[in-house]
């Protein structure tokens, strides 16, 4: 036996990637991160140059990432309880740091429970997998992230059994509804809370509305099912994202990562205690395989214990601020933004070549952004997506609105 015939296939496969020009270009690697120190904020060095750069494309929204207290639990408690939890949960790799965070995720979110899963992608398939049955019809938004589409197939949906609707538009939510065909028990509008490309977020206080308008159609109701991946320790005040800032504290179920906003690795589900015993009795995502680490665990309980603090405030204040700030200045020099306040701040470029130049002229400047083009996009909204985060300095900030002046006029994307 040999891989050859396979890899004939394979090699068919990765051409025919290209020629649709969707081959992910070779990953750089980091290599050390330079702490932050006087107006600068952190660097980062990559393998084969000597160079630093600034992240303008790091999710890690407060710089928690790279705080000494969540790296000072994660080195304490590792010490005491191994590397590695050994096992799944149900066979005794249930830790204290686990459950410890899955109480102050819960009390985050005011919710009665919460499950944590190896990642947000892990926690939105287990999710799907337990509220799905013969008599679930999903409403999913245009724009989700591909773990929630892959979810639902993964999770068995037939085509007959979704709708999905315009992005962020109420009247096709309420249209979607109203089709709903007979015999459906279970009705579940899903929906990511801030959308990734676009740092655009839904309205939910309006979706919750319309979705308890038709809930009495339904034998199981309809369920409002919030991902916030983008939206948790990045978004409102106390970072309690989309749900703060667009009135939709009464979403039944949120799905989240803690691997952006607060820091460190992971994902979950918060809801009611039911929800979360199904999570823990029926999802195989969290039944059989092992959960993150007590070094992961441990040190997104101290970013929340950060983000609940009058520091953590001020991290959400400031990094608003750099976002507006950043955000004005590049529309004050020509650029196309997407309206929004979140910390994602896309450039619209509308043209893929220009794109790979600005990329690449930002690169030479000494930052890394992410150029988005066609399929990842649709054809004419290539864009920049950049992120701001509360480390990254007035200094560092007014540098890269220097850097895409000059790589914009380079491109004759602005005068
Ligand atoms: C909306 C959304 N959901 C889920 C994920 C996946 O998060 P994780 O890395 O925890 O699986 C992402 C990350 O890209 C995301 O943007």
């Amino acid at each position: 036996m040999s891989l050859e015939k396979l890899e004939v296939e394979i090699d068919r496969e990765l051409k025919q990637i290209g020629e649709e020009g969707r081959l992910k270009a070779p990953e750089r690697v980091i290599i050390e991160v330079i702490p932050p120190s006087g107006d600068r904020g952190p660097r980062f060095k990559l393998r084969g140059s000597d160079r630093e750069f600034i992240r303008m494309n790091s999710n890690g929204y407060l710089g928690l990432a790279y705080d000494k207290r969540l790296n000072k639990a994660a080195h304490e408690i590792t010490g005491k309880l191994g590397v590695g939890p050994t096992a799944v949960r149900f066979i005794d790799g249930t830790y204290a740091p686990h459950v410890d965070l899955e109480e102050k995720l819960a009390k985050f979110h005011k919710k009665e429970g919460a499950k944590i899963f190896s990642s947000a992608y892990m926690a939105n398939l287990g999710l799907a997998i337990c509220l799905t049955n013969q008599k679930t019809y999903y409403i999913s938004d245009e724009l989700n992230h591909n773990s929630i589409i892959r979810s639902l197939r993964v999770a068995g949906v037939k085509s007959e059994n979704k709708a999905v609707f315009k992005h962020n538009d109420m009247g096709d939510v309420e249209a979607k509804l109203a089709a709903v065909p007979s015999g459906t028990e279970r009705a579940v509008v899903i929906f990511d809370g801030v959308f990734s490309m676009r740092g655009d977020n839904a309205p939910m206080g309006k979706t919750i509305k319309i979705c308890g308008e038709f809930d009495s159609k339904f034998k199981d109701g309809v369920i409002s099912v919030v991902d916030d991946s983008h939206g948790t320790a990045a978004y409102g005040e106390t970072g309690r994202g989309t749900p703060e800032i667009a009135g939709g504290m009464g979403v039944d179920i949120i799905t989240s990562t803690m691997g952006k906003g607060i820091g460190s690795n992971g994902g979950y589900v918060a809801a009611s205690a039911k929800v979360i015993e199904l999570l823990r009795q029926r999802a195989d995502t969290y039944i059989y395989t092992n959960p993150v680490a007590v070094a992961d665990a441990a040190a997104s309980a101290k970013a929340l214990d950060i983000i609940e603090s009058k520091e953590g405030k001020g991290l959400l204040a400031k990094v608003k601020e750099n976002a507006l700030y950043f955000r004005k200045h590049i529309e004050g020099m020509g650029y196309e933004t997407l309206p929004g306040q979140h910390p994602i701040v896309p450039v619209l470029v509308r043209d893929t070549i220009k794109t790979r130049k600005l990329v690449s002229s930002l690169f030479d400047q000494g930052i890394l952004v992410v150029g988005l083009t066609f399929p990842v996009v649709p054809k004419g909204d290539e864009t920049i997506r950049t992120q701001l985060c509360a480390n990254h300095t007035k200094s560092d900030i007014d540098y890269v609105i220097d850097a895409f002046r000059k790589a914009g006029k380079e491109t004759g994307l602005i005068n």
